[in-house]
């Protein structure tokens, strides 16, 4: 890693920040390709978000990333290979002990021993928030590449990640729906999201769900059943649902699970509700949580040609001297906005959107809701 500039080149640093997603190593690689390739650049990557920038020495943490490196497989993987973190907030640093500390100076002190010229964070709204407070802290030059499956940042049409996690939630009822009418089941597809319901509706659609649950919309166990009962008059034996994970039980509480290193995420809505379909309805009911799989697949080629539009403009914009800036798609068009725009723009299912309308014409049951 510890090559030399020369005069008048570039030195940049590329991290991949908060959960992964599939898409990350594509946007790497497309990055590589416009920096290194086209502009004759060095590009750093940092590995596990701004953790890396701990490391002492810090080069110890750093991957030089050439074209060299590219062997045709990268922008076809899941994951990231520089490794990320979503618990490495510097400002609210997790010690081994359980202890918190700020640890934005050492960060910064890192992030300087690299003697880079600009840094591309890829990230979701918390990861770009954290780094742009970095970014003003210390004076780096910030450029950011819109990340997650939850599709929740509201100034793009497209996130990386969301379109795979999508497919592998389509793909998932395709898979349970023969099985479902084999046994007469009423299966019940668990899916992420976060606090928003973008994978459920849009995997519901496209896998034809009958019931989509989703957090923006309350419903009843009364109108499940009702649902249910008037697909067995119409003489099919089987039904599937779909609920993000973020849905409340019918009285209103969260469902939530401890896991093993004490984070606490959602899950468990899925099981919840299979047994109240059962209870209400009489029918036998079969529990899916997809979980990360939703996370790990190959990249659809959606999200690789998102990719790389946005790899290849965040160098763009870096070579144009644009920084504080996101690209985002929107209109058919790449464009940046400002970064505290863009993590300020919170987008949940938009209830007078198409996906609640074509949901509710095809006659989904989506909650006690009519648009
Ligand atoms: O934000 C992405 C996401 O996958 C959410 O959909 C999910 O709730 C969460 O991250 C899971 O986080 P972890 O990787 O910590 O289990």
């Amino acid at each position: 890693m510890a090559q030399v500039k020369s005069t008048g080149q570039k030195r940049i640093g590329v991290l991949t920040s908060g959960g992964d997603c599939a898409g990350l190593n594509a946007v790497l690689r497309a990055v590589v390709l416009r920096a290194a390739g086209h502009y004759g650049w060095q590009v750093v990557g940092i590995r596990n978000g701004t953790a890396g920038l701990l490391a002492r020495p810090v080069e110890a943490e750093m991957l030089g990333l050439s074209p060299d490196l590219l062997d045709g497989t990268l922008q076809r993987r899941g994951g990231t290979i520089l490794g990320t973190t979503n618990k490495g907030n510097p400002f609210d640093y997790e010690m081994p002990d359980g202890s918190r500390v700020n640890r934005v100076a050492e960060v910064i002190e890192g992030y300087r021993q690299l003697d880079l010229d600009a840094l591309i964070g890829i990230g979701g709204d918390g990861s770009q928030a954290i780094l742009r407070r970095l970014a003003q802290e210390a004076g780096i030059g910030l450029v950011t590449v819109p990340k997650t499956i939850d599709n929740d940042l509201g100034h793009t049409e497209m996130s990386i990640g969301y379109s795979t996690a999508v497919k592998v939630a389509t793909d998932a009822l395709d898979q349970l729906q023969p099985t479902a009418a084999s046994h007469s089941r009423v299966m019940v597809l668990e899916v992420m999201g976060r606090d928003a319901g973008h994978i459920a509706i849009a995997a519901g659609i496209a896998g034809g769900a009958d019931i989509i649950l989703i957090p923006e919309i309350p419903y009843t166990m009364a109108g499940i059943a009702a649902k249910i009962e008037s697909i067995r008059k119409r003489g099919r034996n089987f039904a599937l649902a779909v609920v993000a994970e973020a849905v409340r039980t019918e009285e209103g509480e969260p469902v939530k699970q401890k896991q093993a290193a004490g984070a606490v995420n959602y899950g468990g809505i899925g099981h919840y509700l299979a047994a109240r379909i059962a209870e209400e309805t009489g029918a036998e009911t079969r529990v899916t949580v997809l979980g990360h799989l939703q996370r790990g697949g190959m990249p659809t080629d959606r999200d690789r040609l998102m990719a790389s539009i946005f790899g290849v403009r965040a160098v763009d914009l870096i070579a144009e001297g644009k920084f504080d800036r996101m690209v985002a798609w929107s209109g058919r068009q790449v464009v940046d906005i400002p970064i505290a725009e863009a993590i300020a723009g919170y987008k949940a299912v938009d209830l007078d959107g198409p996906l609640v309308h074509t949901a509710h014409g095809l006659g989904t049951y989506l909650g006690e809701f009519s648009p």
